[in-house]
């Protein structure tokens, strides 16, 4: 058995990345698909009507911004890892990669659009990280984040914190 101590060189998850980074470069497009479609009431909608009228939009960290964050987690060795606003999975593939060279420790993520979470799922299954990832599809201020346990690290990448008020007081950790 081939045993990989850099996960992110790994060729499924190197394809996976590579497809979804590409894919992104189309946000811009997709962007003013969605302006055209709600020109007037954007202002006005709910977290939720957000992220699901943005559904077809990546907004992913950079290529860089995934490889630090992969090297904070391999850095610090947390048990649990916890991420607010999955998207389609870029920045979790890198902290789950993290985890699993690190030998030990979990990612528990959260999408509030299901279409997102439905692929990002199917991602994480097809680069063999579904094992350290747990995906949650609803908003996690239903949840404390104090519900992962110790040595926690939460990882800021993009959800809204009106939806989570609570969640203010969080910090990279
Ligand atoms: C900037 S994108 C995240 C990008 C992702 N981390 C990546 O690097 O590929 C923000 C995501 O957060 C989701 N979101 C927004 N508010 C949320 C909330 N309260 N709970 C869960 N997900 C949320 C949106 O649907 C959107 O997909």
């Amino acid at each position: 058995m081939t045993t990989h101590t850099h996960t992110l060189a790994e060729p499924r998850l190197r394809s996976a990345l590579t497809r979804m980074f590409e894919a992104a470069t189309r946000d811009d497009e997709a962007a003013a698909r969605v302006r055209s479609l709600r020109p007037h009431d954007r202002g006005a909608l709910t977290a939720q009507e957000l992220a699901d009228a943005n559904r077809e939009i990546y907004m992913p960290i950079s290529a860089d911004g995934g490889k630090l964050l992969y090297n904070l987690v391999r850095a610090t060795r947390p048990a649990n890892v916890v991420e607010f606003g999955t998207s389609y999975g870029i920045s979790t593939l890198h902290l789950a990669a993290a985890v699993r060279d690190n030998g030990s420790g979990h990612v528990i993520t959260t999408e509030m659009n299901t279409a997102k979470a439905a692929a990002a799922r199917d991602t994480f299954t097809a680069t063999g990280l579904d094992d350290v990832i747990t995906l949650l599809r609803e908003t996690p201020c239903r949840r404390s984040p104090h519900h992962a346990g110790p040595s926690t690290s939460c990882s800021w990448t993009g959800g809204r914190t009106s939806a989570c008020p609570s969640y203010d007081s969080w910090s990279l950790t």
